[in-house]
């Protein structure tokens, strides 16, 4: 089935000038980049953008890392789009990524981990809504 998600190139894969790449394997995994903006987050607007992190012990400090310099921002659609992207990241740790993910191939951290993806249709809604108007979004 169509879906949309959020994708996020974060602090560390932009300033690592890893855009290209990432973009590069989502377009090619048939991902169509439909929103795109970059974007700085504020420490506030980050700590709204991880709410459901709140009471995670790495909450301050993955909030102070993604609002520390600039984010690409993007919906992707496609089939499946949701669990095609997770499975294109990989794990959150990049030491337990599969081979050939993006995380395991270029992250650094658990935090650092260079990008992020919606984990569900629910989250997917909140995340696109977080960062884009329907105007903003390419039919
Ligand atoms: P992301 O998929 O964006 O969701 C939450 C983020 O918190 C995660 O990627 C990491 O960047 C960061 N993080 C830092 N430490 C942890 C941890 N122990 N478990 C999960 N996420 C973490």
């Amino acid at each position: 089935m169509k879906e949309r998600t959020l994708g996020i190139i974060k602090p560390d894969g932009v300033a690592r000038k890893l855009i290209g790449r990432v973009m590069e394997r989502l377009e090619e995994a048939e991902l169509r980049i439909v929103a795109l903006k970059m974007i700085k987050l504020s420490k506030e607007q980050a700590k709204g953008f991880y709410k459901v992190h709140e009471r995670k012990p790495f909450y301050e400090s993955v909030t102070d890392f993604m609002s520390s310099g600039p984010c690409v921002v993007m919906v992707l659609e496609g089939k499946d789009a949701i669990e095609k992207y997770r499975t294109l990241m990989g794990a959150t740790d990049h030491r337990k990524a599969a081979e050939g993910t993006i995380r395991r191939d270029f992250a650094t951290d658990i935090e650092k981990n260079v990008v992020h993806g919606s984990d569900s249709k629910v989250t997917a809604e909140y995340e696109i809504g977080f960062f884009f108007s329907t105007l903003e979004i390419a039919g």
